[in-house]
């Protein structure tokens, strides 16, 4: 069965007829030929295709396009603007963050998104004070980053350019 939806990605405004067992990531890589989110393992377990979706990450993968109708999806290729890389993707550019870059627009979503999470003082698993908003350091970094997995191990580089994307 077919449904009609639309989409609000990276600004433009798409309407697109989708079978409505069809998966976020394939309705934008498939259908809207916006190919930065990736598909890595398609089960949730990689971050691959970490979009930004109404504002919060999410892996595209496990969410039904129908599901989403009317939602704004922001991937990385919708961060830049006028042309200047955002400030994610300038530290991972200056913090050697990726290697094949294959996970890459993955974790500058999930980066984005996670430091929106930090200054609404979500707290994470590993956050002692729960009182207190939580400090953004290399344990925080790595716990709330860890539904992203680079396969090339650029962790450290990673965490160095979230860790400056967010001073
Ligand atoms: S492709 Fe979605 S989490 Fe791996
Ligand atoms: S840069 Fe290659 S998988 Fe992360």
């Amino acid at each position: 069965m077919d449904a009609e939806i639309t989409l609000r990605v990276d600004g433009q405004r798409r309407t697109l007829s989708v079978d409505t067992r069809t998966t976020l990531l394939d309705a934008l890589r498939e259908r809207l030929g916006v190919t930065s989110p990736k598909k890595g393992c398609d089960h949730g377990q990689c971050g691959a295709c970490t979009v930004l979706l109404d504002g919060r990450r999410a892996t595209s993968c496990l969410t039904f396009a129908v599901a989403n109708d009317d939602s704004e999806v922001v991937t990385a290729e919708g961060l830049a603007e006028d042309e200047q890389p955002h400030p994610m993707q300038q530290a991972f550019l200056d913090n050697d963050g990726f290697q094949c870059g294959y996970c890459t627009p993955g974790q500058i979503c999930s980066a984005v998104g996670m430091l929106d999470e930090v200054k609404a003082g979500w707290p994470s698993h590993v956050t002692e004070d729960l009182d207190e908003p939580p400090e953004l350091d290399d344990e925080e970094i790595r716990e709330r980053m860890s539904g992203n997995l680079c396969r090339c191990g650029a962790y450290a580089n990673i965490v160095s350019a979230i860790r400056e994307a967010a001073e």
